[in-house]
């Protein structure tokens, strides 16, 4: 291309390094959006403007983009002065419409989420690193038919302890046609998506894309597909975000209400966890036999149940009863309740022995009274006073 940017050379390269560019110096500027949305097959324009020094000498304007994949590798997709050194996919699809110092870029037939940005080489001068990428939001599927059968089954979050585990379940379905593709767990990145982990080498059964990640560290989101174009963000805006958190879970006692004295009860204290590999262990304050259980949950997480067969004494009464989780990673986590044991033969004796004395007295209240009344009727009725107090006794008499 020949334009107002002679001498200056523009370049775009398809970049699958976000470290490729370890030096840069500083004075030149872009002004590019943080991203774009467009929609599969649309002609998206990046727009671009840029600031260079006032005696910028002879330079090179170059572009990059960054695929979505990362790795070690790069491309151009733009290249003002040589298109041959532009990449076959993006060979004729990419224009620079802008002019002087508007480096806005054209490009066709955009098919998948990528990030993009330009660089400026020449004399002393390199403007790279410190650029943030465009990004540009590719949605939609790119061959309906063919991308509405394929789907990834996996949950879309799981919480994680820092330097545990975590297990990620994901099922890939395919159409019976594709009979041989690669299956990746892609990871989220500011710069450039890249492939986490690669299941091709390890899995022989094609449905399966699990993962389990060892010594979490950080919250970050994954999801399986087995290309830029076909996986589970391209195709449905879906990830797994794995939320990292120095807090372990509290194990929850259950069982431990309405105990009875000397009535044998099972109390167990559970606690869920996402790193099946190494699970916590749940320890009790108190001496006893412990049946453990491990319970898949689905979704990523398990649940670790220890029982105790209980021996309740009022003895133990206003004691605590403790349950304590050690996750692997070091963290621990306690639960306390405070045991009430209800002495039930005790209470009711003495319950009912309250009642019959109660009714008892009544009862000689009652008897006092109707005594009384008739010895005043009849001392009434001999001086022929309140005569009409008495009807009921007089009538019955
Ligand atoms: C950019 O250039 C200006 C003047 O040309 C200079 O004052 C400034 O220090 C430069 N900035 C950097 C970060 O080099
Ligand atoms: C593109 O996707 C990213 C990540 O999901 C989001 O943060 C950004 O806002 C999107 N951009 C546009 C223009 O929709
Ligand atoms: C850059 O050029 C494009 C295409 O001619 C135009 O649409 C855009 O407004 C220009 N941008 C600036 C900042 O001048
Ligand atoms: C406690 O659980 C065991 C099974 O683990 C069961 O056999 C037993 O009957 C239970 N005891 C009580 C008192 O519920």
């Amino acid at each position: 291309m020949k334009s107002r940017f002679d001498p200056v050379t523009m370049t775009f390269f398809l970049l699958f390094s976000s470290g490729y560019f370890a030096e840069s110096q500083v004075n030149w500027t872009f002004t590019l959006p943080d991203s774009i949305e467009a929609s599969v097959h649309s002609t998206v324009e990046i727009p671009c403007t840029f600031s260079a020094p006032e005696e910028p000498g002879n330079f090179l304007l170059t572009r990059y983009m960054i695929d979505r994949y990362g790795g070690n590798d790069h491309q151009q997709v733009y290249n003002s002065n040589d298109s041959r050194k532009v990449s076959e996919e993006y060979r004729g699809r990419t224009t620079l419409i802008g002019h002087g110092n508007n480096c806005t870029l054209r490009i066709t037939d955009v098919t998948y989420t990528a990030w993009y940005y330009p660089e400026i080489r020449g004399g002393s001068c390199k403007l790279s690193k410190e650029q943030k990428p465009v990004r540009i939001n590719v949605t939609g599927c790119l061959n309906r038919p063919s991308c509405s059968e394929w789907s990834f089954t996996f949950p879309s979050t799981i919480k994680a302890l820092t330097d545990s585990c975590v297990f990620i379940p994901c099922t890939v379905t395919h159409p019976d046609k594709a009979t041989d593709f690669d299956i990746f767990m892609f990871l989220r990145n500011p710069t450039g998506d890249t492939v986490f982990y690669n299941f091709t080498t390890s899995i022989s059964g094609r449905s399966k894309c699990s993962l389990t990640i060892n010594n979490i560290q950080r919250t970050r989101q994954y999801y399986p597909g087995v290309n830029r174009v076909i996986n589970a963000y391209n195709l449905e805006g879906r990830v797994c975000t794995v939320t990292v958190s120095d807090i372990p879970p509290r194990p929850v006692i259950t069982g431990a209400e309405n105990l009875k004295e000397s009535e044998a009860i099972n109390i167990t204290c559970a606690v869920t966890h996402s790193c099946s590999l190494r699970p916590p262990m749940l320890q009790w304050n108190v001496p006893n036999n412990t049946t453990v259980t491990h319970i898949d949950l689905t979704q990523g997480y398990w649940e670790v149940q220890s029982k105790i067969l209980y021996f309740p004494s009022s003895k133990n009464n206003d004691r605590s009863l403790e349950c304590s989780a050690t996750f692997r990673s070091g963290q621990t986590s306690v639960q306390k309740v405070t045991l009430q044991v209800e002495v039930e033969s005790r209470t009711s004796v003495a319950i009912i022995i309250i009642i019959a004395g109660v009714a008892g007295l009544l009862l000689l209240v009652l008897f006092v009274i109707i005594y009384k009344r008739k010895k005043i009727c009849h001392t009434s009725d001999s001086n022929g006073v309140g005569a009409g107090n008495c009807i009921l006794f007089q009538y019955r008499q």
